[in-house]
């Protein structure tokens, strides 16, 4: 649609040309022409502000529309995709029908599911598996979680399965706005290696969309471990990325490849996502470099990072669960009280006990004092631990994914760093 500013713009531009044309026509000399050149300059610069002032406009439109929400919105599943190795990816747009806000790549969202038979609902994070661009849908890709290989018997993962069991296209999710302090920086420019192993590809994925769809030539390495074919995902996806931007350099690592897998049909490496391979294909150890997967992997990978001599602030993180590397990235209380003996009070549950240093997070020792304590991601992300501190002050031994209101805590993450009264 064409607005009246839109068409009193165009009116004055057709006039503007026009006149410098019939100023050459009419006097066919050097005056008529330098007259035209300077119409037509203006006619130019006219333009330019005008399509500057409408990209701005549309800018500051598409943020008022765009803001992002608090709380829940319902989201349609528009799209429910089988990508193999057990992950399914997930295309959702907002039910309302307006506009989706942006988000930075290697953001999550946080679900609250209902799920049949549960009073409460369930909270689980999924990252966004694709590019801030794509500004039609969110996506997210998730894997089923069985029971532990150790122990058979217990129930399988409750939220991956009821997503690909229960939720199909045309269901409605309650999804609270993307967040994280786990995401790429699009304003810079320099060398990114990115990381995923197994279903961490996904903020990766999103993170390396984002690069190509930026149009930025920055040069990115995307490091890919999986444990043979079965496992890797969006294969022809990432193929056509590398094989379409110069500046993407794809590795795949199987670690167990099948007796019919050979190095170089699809994959580039048998072994894990090393440091040892990066010292083979890197020119040198001058990158950021972004990862996600099992904490043994990324385990590793910190350690042997930090002695191949990366600093530690040039190494980010993401863990999908109750993180057990500790992230290198300055937590808000850096001196996390390592002091023992501090008295923790659940004032709801009437219950007291002392804090010795061996029992975890404050959620942990809540736990194994039968204090009942809600929680979903035990990472720090979601904000469903929350618990208010009625007395004395806590450490948070990681970072939060977004740091509490004053006087509340994050139990999940946090240690008791002095006497402590909680409200639960
Ligand atoms: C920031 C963030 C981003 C994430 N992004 C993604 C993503 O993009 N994709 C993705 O797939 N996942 C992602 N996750 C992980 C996701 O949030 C869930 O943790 C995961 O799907 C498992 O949740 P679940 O409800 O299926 O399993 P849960 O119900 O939490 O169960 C977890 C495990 O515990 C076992 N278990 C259940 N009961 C018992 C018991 N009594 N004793 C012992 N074991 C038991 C289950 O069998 C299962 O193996 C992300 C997590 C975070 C924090
Ligand atoms: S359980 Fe998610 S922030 Fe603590």
């Amino acid at each position: 649609m064409i607005g009246a500013g839109a068409i009193q713009f165009i009116g004055g531009l057709i006039i503007i040309v026009a006149f410098a044309q019939v100023a050459v026509l009419l006097y066919g000399s050097w005056r008529g022409a330098a007259l035209a050149r300077v119409q037509q300059g203006l006619a130019n610069e006219l333009l330019r502000q005008q399509v500057g002032a409408e990209t701005l406009t549309r800018e500051v439109e598409r943020a008022k529309t765009t803001a992002t929400w608090s709380g829940v919105r319902k989201f349609r599943i528009r799209d429910k995709i089988q990508e193999g190795g057990d992950i399914c990816s997930f295309y959702l747009v907002p039910h309302d029908g307006k506009a989706l806000p942006p988000f930075s790549p290697g953001q999550y969202l946080t679900f609250n599911l209902r799920l049949p038979d549960r009073d409460k609902p369930l909270v689980r994070c999924y990252s966004l598996s694709d590019s801030p661009f794509q500004t039609d849908y969110y996506r997210v890709s998730i894997k089923r979680v069985g029971p532990p290989p150790r122990e058979p018997d217990v129930p399988p993962g409750l939220s991956s399965n009821y997503f690909h069991d229960d939720l199909e296209a045309g269901d409605i999710v309650d999804v609270k706005a993307p967040s994280g302090n786990f995401f790429l920086d699009l304003s810079k420019h320099g060398p990114v290696i990115l990381i995923g192993g197994g279903v961490g590809l996904t903020p990766m994925v999103s993170m390396l969309n984002a690069i190509c769809d930026s149009g930025s030539k920055r040069e990115v390495w995307f490091f890919y471990g999986v444990r043979n074919g079965d496992e890797y995902v969006m294969r022809e996806h990432l193929e056509a990325l590398e094989a379409e931007h110069e500046n993407v350099q794809l590795r795949v690592c199987y670690s167990d490849p099948r007796e019919n897998e050979i190095v170089g049909d699809g994959f580039q490496h048998a072994g894990r996502v090393s440091v040892d391979l990066f010292k083979e294909v890197l020119p040198s150890n001058n990158y950021e470099f972004y990862m996600c997967g099992p904490p043994p992997m990324m385990e590793s990978l910190t350690t042997d990072l930090h002695e191949w001599g990366v600093p530690d602030e040039d190494v980010y993180l993401e863990a999908f669960g109750p993180a057990s590397v500790k992230k290198k990235a300055p937590v808000e209380d850096a001196e996390v009280e390592t002091a023992t003996g501090q008295v923790v009070t659940f004032a709801l549950s009437n219950k007291k006990m002392t804090w010795d240093g061996s029992q975890g997070s404050i959620l942990e020792l809540a736990e194994a004092n039968g204090v009942e304590l809600d929680f979903g991601c035990r990472a720090g992300s979601c904000g469903t631990c929350i618990t208010a501190v009625k007395t004395g002050e806590v450490s948070y031994v990681e970072q939060p994914g977004s740091l509490p209101e004053e006087g509340s805590c994050l139990a999940c993450i946090s240690v008791p760093k002095t006497d402590l009264a909680l409200d639960a």
